[in-house]
């Protein structure tokens, strides 16, 4: 591992007021969002969906960082390009999903713990050959009537520390992305309470084993209540709650935070993001930005639905979706923006 070059990646990860496009869905995931759209899932679809994303004119402009997934960091451009050299030659770090899911916790019901830390010293080395820079690991903490569990918490955050020191000592930032579930009827205070547990959890474990903060990055839930919880807060009260707890929990010391989205709406993760950086701009030790992928991608795979001729369209509602965020980091979205675009969007 080298410190310095592990800080200077992370730092170039989310310089220049940029987010990360995460487009790591695995094959089944993607073919389901294909499904809901009436596009024919396959190989051929899925490779011409990426290609779309990574040749947006002027996406390097919004995004420091792509995160793939196995079968795409291996694919090309229709020209035979392969999507690593595009990435890389576009000014766009390549980043890349290396668990291989969230499988049944035993003797937890309702509850997972990510996997793939079997051979991942070898996996890692194998895409740090192939150019990726950066890599990403989620874990998911479900909500309910006595859930998570410790076991849960305690068994993901583990997973995620080693994930996280196997990508350092082969050169690569690790991404960990500890997901508090939106699912369900919970308060936002109870979100609060349990992303609190688990990022002190995380920290924790991160500590134990000897991961070089400076040299990763976080991506967490936004503090949110749950979608069926019949008391839905403003956009201010949320941005509070949320950086309110990650300045409890999260070291200074740490590169960024990068937000998944989790199922918001593309609107409302821009505006939510936003509120953050305004209100609390002078206060943040750490970049605070996004690392979006239904909040990013969702507009444009609705225009584009498998039609070769929506391209450009597509690709400017992806560029208007990474252009929004930017100026969420800045705390200079607004709902404006929206209106603005839509003429563009429209032709
Ligand atoms: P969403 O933004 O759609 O939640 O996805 C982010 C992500 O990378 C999930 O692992």
């Amino acid at each position: 591992m080298n410190p310095l070059e592990l800080a200077d990646t992370a730092r170039r990860m989310l310089a220049n007021g940029k987010g990360l496009l995460a487009m790591d869905e695995s094959s089944p995931t993607c073919n389901e969002r294909f499904a809901a759209l009436g596009i024919t899932p396959s190989e051929a679809s899925r490779r011409a969906w990426r290609e779309l994303l990574i040749t947006a004119p002027g996406l390097a402009e919004s995004i420091g960082g792509a995160i793939l997934y196995d079968e795409t960091i291996h694919q090309r451009c229709a020209d035979g390009t392969p999507f690593v050299k595009a990435l890389t030659n576009a000014g766009i770090l390549v980043g890349i999903k290396v668990d291989t899911g969230a499988k049944a916790l035993a003797g937890h019901a309702g509850e997972k713990v990510t996997e793939g830390l079997d051979g991942l010293r070898e996996r890692l080395q194998g895409y740090a050959a192939i150019g990726a820079r950066f890599a990403k690991w989620r874990a998911v903490i479900p909500m309910g009537a006595g859930l998570p569990s410790a076991a849960c918490v305690v068994a993901n955050a583990h997973a995620l520390a080693r994930y996280a020191a196997l990508c350092q000592e082969a050169g690569l930032v690790p991404v960990v992305e500890p997901e508090v579930l939106m699912t369900g009827d919970h308060s936002l205070q109870r979100c609060a309470d349990v992303s609190a547990q688990l990022l002190h959890e995380v920290f924790e474990q991160l500590h134990v084993q000897g991961v070089l903060l400076e040299g990763m990055v976080l991506k967490p839930n936004m503090l949110l209540p749950g979608l069926n919880c019949s008391h839905q807060h403003s956009v201010d009260e949320v941005a509070d709650a949320t950086v309110t707890a990650l300045l409890r929990a999260v070291p200074a010391a740490v590169a960024g935070i990068a937000f998944l989205s989790g199922g918001q709406s593309a609107e409302l993760a821009s505006a939510r993001l936003s509120a953050m950086n305004r209100r609390f701009k002078s206060r943040l030790p750490w970049a605070l930005t996004f690392s979006f992928a239904r909040a990013i991608q969702q507009p444009a795979l609705e225009i584009w639905r498998g039609d070769p001729g929506k391209v450009a369209q597509a690709q400017r509602a992806l560029l208007h979706r990474a252009t929004c965020n930017q100026a969420a980091r800045q705390g200079d979205y607004s709902p404006a923006m929206e209106n603005q675009a839509s003429p563009i969007i429209g032709t």
